[in-house]
């Protein structure tokens, strides 16, 4: 695979899930295929052609058109997690082209493998050196990492509690590198949902519903950056991740008493200065998925709850 032939698109924001045991941390990352818009022709052939270069294609498969869903184990190795080998094959993140790459209990894996994942996430492909060639994988897939909030797994927890002190909590937090934090775009906590009332819940929306809407907001976007002037050079932006400053002072502009709301909130909850452009991005896709064509304060406060681990207080804030 060529790098000339190589797609590369973003598939969707890289996301952290961080809550209890039994949760559904696990339920909610597999779903997350079903809610991408379906595979194109050419990603299905792509997805394909890798599946098949590393023998993973199983036999009544001719074409795969679902999209791939990866969740490798936190004992894995870098060879296996990025791809090598004396003849190199590609490894899961390749595997998980087009698709989702699942981490789950992401501090578990070694600092050594955490690391290497960061140049992939960045460039979307990567390439095996050999000492007379070299071979280039695509990797543009979705990150999906999932965390306990804490050593025990119950910080926050409002029916059990946790026996960790708050420099257990943060030593265990160290463990993903800020590096490596600032590529994942959303921290969602989640609570446990208490037995008695899931039993009684009615079902969900179901994924198909939620695809439609994934799609409009796609074509939302589509249309935004299809309006911009080509640049020589330029990587062509056809989604709200991709947009450069100058973009976001155009598309993600929040009104005046927005700005007020997020500029108090990033002192009060002490979050990173890189912590501000990511919420922007991501309260303007909160405003597409609703139709919006204006960023607005609900939208920003939404996005603003998404940098959890951003903020400097994380185990003192005894929630
Ligand atoms: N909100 C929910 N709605 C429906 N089912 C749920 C919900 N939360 C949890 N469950 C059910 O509870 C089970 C446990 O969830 P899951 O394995 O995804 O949790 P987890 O957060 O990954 O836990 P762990 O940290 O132990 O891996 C699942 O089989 C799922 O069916
Ligand atoms: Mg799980
Ligand atoms: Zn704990």
């Amino acid at each position: 695979m060529r790098r000339s032939r190589l797609r590369t698109r973003k598939i969707g924001y890289n996301l952290i899930m961080i809550g209890p045991p039994g949760s559904g941390k696990s339920m909610l990352a597999k779903r997350l295929p079903g809610i991408l818009p379906p595979l194109s022709l050419s990603e299905s052939l792509e997805t394909t052609q890798i599946h098949s270069v590393a023998g993973k294609l199983p036999r009544d498969t001719s074409l795969i058109s679902q999209r791939p869903f990866r969740a490798p184990h936190h004992t894995i190795s870098q060879v296996a997690l990025v791809g090598g080998g004396n003849n190199p094959q590609p490894g899961e993140i390749s595997l998980a082209h087009n698709g989702v790459l699942f981490l789950d209990e992401m501090p578990e894996l070694s600092r050594s493998v955490l690391e290497v994942l960061r140049q992939p996430l960045e460039d979307r492909r990567i390439t095996i050196s050999r000492a007379k060639y070299s071979v280039e994988y695509p990797c543009s897939f979705m990150l999906v990492a999932s965390m306990n909030p804490c050593p025990c797994g119950y910080y926050g927890d409002p029916t059990h509690n946790c026996a960790c002190t708050p420099g257990q909590i943060q030593r265990y937090m160290n463990k993903i590198s800020g590096p490596l934090l600032d590529r994942i775009d959303i921290h969602c906590e989640i609570q446990a949902v208490p037995f008695a009332q899931l039993s009684q819940m009615q079902p969900g929306e179901p994924s198909q519903m939620i695809r439609e809407r994934v799609m409009k907001a796609r074509q939302i976007q589509t249309e935004r950056f299809s309006s911009l002037p080509k640049q020589v050079g330029a990587v062509k932006v056809y989604c709200n991740a991709q947009m450069t400053e100058r973009m976001l002072h155009e598309f993600a502009e929040p009104d005046a008493a927005s700005m007020d709301m997020l500029r108090m909130a990033m002192e009060r909850l002490k979050l990173s200065a890189r912590a501000y452009s990511r919420i922007l991005k991501v309260a303007r896709t909160i405003a597409d998925l609703e139709g919006s064509e204006k960023v607005l304060s609900q939208h920003i406060a939404e996005a603003i709850g998404y940098r959890s681990l951003d903020r400097g207080d994380w185990a003192e804030r005894g929630v």
